[in-house]
This record gives C-alpha cells, structure tokens and sequence, in this order.
C-alpha cells in the first residue's frame, strides 16, 4: 500500500513499546492512527505524543484477546473514521519458563496471547479491512519467529520461540490466501527493542490465565536494543514495499544463515540414501 496519507491505521497493543514506536510512525506518514491498548491510559499518552508531533491519532481501551471487545474497537473505528487500512497487531507476552517444566496452564496463556491475539484481531478486523479498499495487516511476531533463540538476558525463550514461530506459518498463509484481494500481510519480526514486555506480560495476565504475577526485576535495556521509535519507519518501509518479513535486525541474517544451513544438511543427509 503506497499511499498512506489520511488513511486509517487501527495499532492494537499502541500503548508501550513496539506498538507505540509503530502509532508514532504511520502518525508521521500522514495516517489516522487509532491507538488501542488494554491500558486505555497509555493509549491516550500516545494519543497525546502524536498530537504533539503534528500528528492525528486517537485513543482506545480494547482487551486484544477478546473478540467482542475487537469487534467494538472495529465498529467504532469504522463509525469515526469511515474505513480501517492498516490493521497492526502487538499484543504478546513472555514467559520465563523452561519447556520441560512448563505447564498446561503456562501454553494455554502463551497461545492465546501471542497466537490467537492475532488471529482473533484479523478475522474481526478482515470485513472493514476489506470493505475499505487497499489495506494490510502488520502481525508482530519476533526474530524468534525466524530461529529458536536459547535465552535472552536469561530468560527462556522456548514457549515465546515456538508460538512466534507459529505466527510466521499463520501470516505466510495469510498472505497467499489475501493475495487476490488487495489486501498485503507482513509479519514484523523484530530483535531486541526497548519496551515494558516482561511487566505487561506479568500485569495483564488475565484471571483465566492465572491473574496477574508479581512484577519482574527491573533490568536496564540491553545495550543493543533498539529504540522503539526507530521500528515505525521500517514498518512504513515494509507496508508501502508490501514485503512478507519485516526486518529491524537486518545484521542477523548470520543467525537466519546458519540456522538454514542445518536444514540443508539435514535435506542432503537423507538424499544421500
Ligand atoms: N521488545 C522486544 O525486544 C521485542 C522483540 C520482538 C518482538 N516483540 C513483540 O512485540 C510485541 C509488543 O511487545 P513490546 O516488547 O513492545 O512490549 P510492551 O509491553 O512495551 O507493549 C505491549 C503492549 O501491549 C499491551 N497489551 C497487553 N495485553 C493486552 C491485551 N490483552 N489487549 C490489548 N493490549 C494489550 C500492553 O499494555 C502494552 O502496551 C509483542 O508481541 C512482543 O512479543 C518484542
């Protein structure tokens, strides 16, 4: 989708982090931003970011999770702003746990927030999406989505790794079965970035999923980690260049490499029968 100007962006998970960096970002490119978060708080302070960078953007309360409460975020959307362009999905959690002892309990709440978030917000959001012309759908997945990262700062990533993974075979298909109609999907696959994920994750827990934990340690950022502003160009970059993956790392492709080269040894061993 080239044009982006005075089109309508809907960011769900806007309030922190990647999605703000996201809101800014499209904000910047002319769009009517929609800020959604379950903290309607920070949406509103993005909101407020974005009007003060010149910007037009809106504020939101939605639980991402939840279908009715998505299909009040659409409903109102559309009746404010008249279409929905570009639907970018944030909602995720990590949870440090190893896969041998993770529970049943532990899979069910990771599923269905960094999984089912995204499938829920698109089957809600697809009509108005379609029902507005040209239009594309950013899922954020992770670099996790592209190799199996042990542990970052010492946090297992197993159960993160194996649901973002699940997020790149969801959006691939996605977009194959969209293709005709208009409608491009990317699938954002970030490395490192500043953020609050470890206290969102550990606050929003919903009571279905066990209510909220305490909150974690606080960790300074990692020295690498990039600044979530500088997310939102490269998401305006990968929408208007309709590209599948979405790549704010670009240097580590060495990583992808080499994790590719196993699948291609592993081919040539049993072709060598
Ligand atoms: N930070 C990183 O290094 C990094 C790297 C790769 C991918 N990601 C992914 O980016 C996404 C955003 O994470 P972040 O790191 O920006 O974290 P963040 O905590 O800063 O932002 C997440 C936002 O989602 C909101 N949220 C949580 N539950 C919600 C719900 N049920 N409904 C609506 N909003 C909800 C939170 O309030 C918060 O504003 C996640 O999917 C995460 O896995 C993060």
């Amino acid at each position: 989708m080239e044009d982006l100007t005075d089109r309508v962006a809907v960011v769900i998970g806007g309030g922190s982090g990647i999605g703000r960096g996201i809101a800014l970002g499209l904000a910047a490119e002319g769009m009517r931003v929609v800020v959604a978060d379950i903290d309607a708080a920070s949406a509103e302070a993005v909101r407020d970011e974005v009007a003060a960078a010149g910007g037009r953007a809106t504020a939101a309360g939605v639980d991402g999770t939840d279908r009715q409460s998505l299909g009040r975020l659409a409903d109102d959307t559309v009746a404010e702003h008249g279409a929905v362009n570009v639907l970018s999905t944030n909602v995720g959690v990590v949870a440090d746990r190893p896969l041998t002892t993770a529970s049943e309990a532990d899979w069910a709440w990771i599923i269905e927030f960094n999984l089912l978030s995204a499938v829920r917000a698109v089957d809600v959001f697809l009509p108005r999406l379609r029902a507005s012309g040209r239009a594309h759908i950013v899922i954020t997945a992770s670099l996790a989505a592209l190799l199996a990262p042990p542990s970052v700062a010492g946090i297992h990533l197993g159960l993160y790794t194996a649901t973002k993974h699940a997020l790149l075979g969801y959006a691939e298909s996605l977009r194959g079965e969209l293709a005709g109609e208009g409608i491009g999907v990317s699938l954002l696959c970030p490395g490192m970035v500043q953020s609050n994920l470890a206290a969102t994750s550990a606050r929003h827990r919903p009571a279905r999923h066990g209510g909220p934990l305490p909150p974690p340690p606080a960790r300074e950022p990692l020295a690498t980690s990039m600044a979530p502003e500088a997310v939102g160009p490269v998401v305006v970059r990968g929408i208007r260049s309709n590209r599948l993956h979405i790549l704010t790392h670009p240097a580590s492709l060495g990583l992808v490499d080499a994790r590719h080269a196993t699948l291609v040894d592993d081919f040539a061993f049993f072709a060598d029968a």
